[in-house]
């Protein structure tokens, strides 16, 4: 049998069915992962623009930096669309098999794609969250492409004014007038709904691990606490198998080309 051939069985066996995904299942949509060749941790550094420190101390010192993130976050979101793989994902939850996509994505594809039940433990860029009373506000992507840039004119025009001039153009809540910034979760904050993630994967019999190089923790553990309620670990990767130990079902292939190929399987 071959090991598309196991997966589709696997699958098809499955009680409860998950999926946790990372980077490389948006690869083939155009968005760079973050540590492959090319990667946006080689373009930009974590210490600059994936902390709200080094964040903050660009926005005052050298915002030319956060222009340049902006500028690339734009351009990536305007070409990416759900490709096949997260079709293929989309298509297994509305047979009811796959009961939820655990992401550690920021781009909104699995929803874009059509699945309703996505837990995002690193947050939506297409979110704004009130720093004052919590308000989440979720953006179209249209919304988002125009409010980015927008803030990126802006921020160019105030290029020397300091703190002042960032506060002024800082998208302000509804609600409570609030500053408002991106629902994503940077180095250093706490992730999001963990704690519904765990309890998902508990729940796994089956877990689909797809795109990530799991090393970014606690988002990683989710593959071991389903691993230790019994669950089988199917991983699509093309360039390792990064949860060796765990993974039972290893497709050293692409995402958007494998899963379309697994489902054709499932559902024949
Ligand atoms: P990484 O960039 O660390 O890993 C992406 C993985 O996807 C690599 O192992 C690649 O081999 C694999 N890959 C590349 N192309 C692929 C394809 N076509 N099909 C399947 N796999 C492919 O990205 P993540 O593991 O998602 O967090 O990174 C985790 C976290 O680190 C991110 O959520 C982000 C980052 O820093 C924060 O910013 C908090």
């Amino acid at each position: 049998m071959s090991v598309i051939e196991q997966a589709a069985e696997l699958i098809r066996s499955a009680r409860y069915l998950t999926a946790f995904t990372g980077a490389g299942v948006s690869a083939e949509s155009g968005i760079p992962t973050f540590r492959d060749k090319g990667g946006i941790w080689e373009k930009f550094s974590p210490e600059d623009v994936g902390t709200p420190q080094g964040l903050m101390a660009n926005l005052m010192r050298n915002p030319q930096i956060v222009i340049d993130m902006i500028e690339s976050l734009i351009t990536t979101t305007e070409l990416a669309e759900p490709n096949p793989g997260h079709m293929a994902l989309a298509s297994l939850e509305r047979t009811g098999l796959l009961k939820v996509v655990i992401t550690q994505n920021v781009d909104n594809l699995h929803q874009e794609a059509g699945n309703e039940k996505v837990i995002e433990v690193h947050g939506n860029l297409m979110r704004l969250r009130c720093l004052s009373c919590g308000r989440k506000t979720q953006l179209s992507k249209s919304e988002f492409l125009k409010f980015a840039k927008e803030f990126k004119e802006e921020l160019k025009e105030k290029l020397s004014g300091g703190i002042q001039a960032v506060l002024e153009i800082l998208p302000k809540c509804l609600e409570c007038h609030g500053f408002q910034r991106p629902d994503v979760v940077l180095f250093t904050e706490p992730v999001q709904d963990l704690d519904r993630a765990f309890k998902e994967a508990e729940m796994s019999d089956v877990m689909i691990v797809a795109g990530t190089s799991g090393v970014v923790y606690p988002a990683a553990y989710v593959p071991n606490v389903a691993k230790r309620a019994g669950a089988k670990i199917m991983e699509i990767n093309p360039t390792g198998c990064y949860f060796e130990g765990i993974t039972d079902i290893w497709i050293d292939n692409a995402f958007a080309k494998t899963m379309p190929q697994i489902i054709e399987l499932v559902l024949s």
